[in-house]
């Protein structure tokens, strides 16, 4: 059997550079390898309502914000289905029997949950629905055979508790599920790029993000504040690489290439760097080249955003389109799943006609 990608996002904003570099570029990269039977992106809708179930329209605004994203980023319609969680009844369907098969305390134990509840400030009342979105989170892996979960590091507990279900599914009724394997980012820098303040990860309510869809302005205005090394106050003083945050956007998107083009006094990043500890490079030169590989990377995704903003339903009709493609997938899974559970009545003629013979000899 080919290899089949299942990943999302919940959409309550625009996607940023976290979001690009932790996950979103290496899906474009893995669609154009040729590699994967079936590609399936989800906007998970359902999902983010578990946290935000009071502000629906957020939600609402969000998902052609996300769809706009992904396209700009690269996601080839063609090549992968991009699809809205909650038009796809059936995952709701699947969840409702997966819940049989995991604890409470093993859902309250799931590390990504137990931080996000202290994030929220739920720890007092935690709503049922966003416990249990890991368990939700299995039924979008599974109702599409996902061998592969290209994520960040953030979900792995979520891709654990995806494994759980499928084995315990599996042992309980019939092999149906597949179970899925996380796909990370290849480097460390990618997996968690801080915040433009050098905060620990960009997020929307820090205000410390780059999004895919700033104008070059913002663009040079973030980079500019960004944070770097606090005692580097003169240029001839040694600056240190450690926290500074400048050098970990360039560690995420700088290749040699760049140097050539906007920094031909360095081969590569390393003799930057070096310079830099060594004393004698200011901030504001680093910058001026990130500001510069940063555009060569978001210019041609903001002409792509361009180009589909103009015609937003047929971006929608994309999102259509991809939806009853996923709602296909998702009902197959779901009729293997009736019939391993032996709760598919009207399909099954052999239990209809044995309960015929058992009233009737
Ligand atoms: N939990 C993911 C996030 O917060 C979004 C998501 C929902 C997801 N369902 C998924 C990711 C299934 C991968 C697979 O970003």
């Amino acid at each position: 059997m080919g290899k089949i990608i299942l990943t999302g996002d919940r959409p309550t904003g625009r996607l940023h550079l976290g979001h690009y570099v932790g996950s979103l570029r290496r899906r474009v990269e893995l669609q154009n390898s040729g590699e994967f039977e079936k590609i399936f992106i989800m906007i998970a809708d359902a999902q983010a309502l578990t946290d935000n179930f009071d502000n629906p329209d957020k939600i609402r605004d969000n998902i052609i914000e996300v769809a706009l994203d992904y396209l700009s980023a690269g996601l080839d319609p063609s090549k992968s289905n991009i699809f809205i969680q909650s038009e796809v009844a059936e995952l709701t369907e699947l969840s409702f029997y997966y819940m049989n098969l995991v604890t409470l305390s093993r859902l309250e134990r799931n590390p990504t949950v137990k931080t996000e509840i202290q994030l929220r400030n739920f720890e007092t009342s935690i709503p049922v629905g966003f416990l249990t979105y890991p368990i939700s989170q299995t039924s979008d892996i599974t109702a599409f055979k996902a061998t592969t979960v290209p994520v960040g590091e953030d979900q792995l507990p979520m891709i654990e508790q995806a494994r759980e279900i499928v084995r315990k599914f599996n042992s309980t009724y019939g092999e149906v599920l597949v179970e899925p394997n996380a796909l990370l980012p290849n480097n460390a820098v990618c997996s968690r790029l801080p915040g433009t303040d050098g905060k620990a990860k960009m997020s929307k309510s820090l205000g410390n993000c780059i999004y895919l869809s700033d104008t070059p302005e913002d663009v040079k205005k973030k980079v500019m504040s960004m944070f770097t090394d606090p005692n580097h106050l003169r240029v001839e003083d040694p600056g240190s690489l450690e926290g500074n945050t400048v050098f970990t956007y360039l560690d995420a998107f700088a290749k040699d290439e760049h140097f050539a083009k906007y920094a031909p006094d360095y081969k590569n990043l390393d003799e930057m760097k070096e310079h830099y500890q060594r004393g004698g490079l200011g901030d504001v030169k680093v910058k001026k080249l990130l500001i510069n590989v940063l555009e060569e990377e978001l210019s041609p995704i903001r002409a792509r955003r361009a180009e589909y903003q103009k015609d937003i339903p047929a971006v929608y009709e994309i999102l259509k389109k991809g939806t009853e493609v996923a709602r296909a997938e998702a009902a197959q899974t779901l009729k293997e799943v009736k019939a391993a559970m032996r709760i598919n009545y009207f399909e099954d003629t052999e239990l209809i006609e044995s309960q015929q013979k058992r009233f009737n000899g």
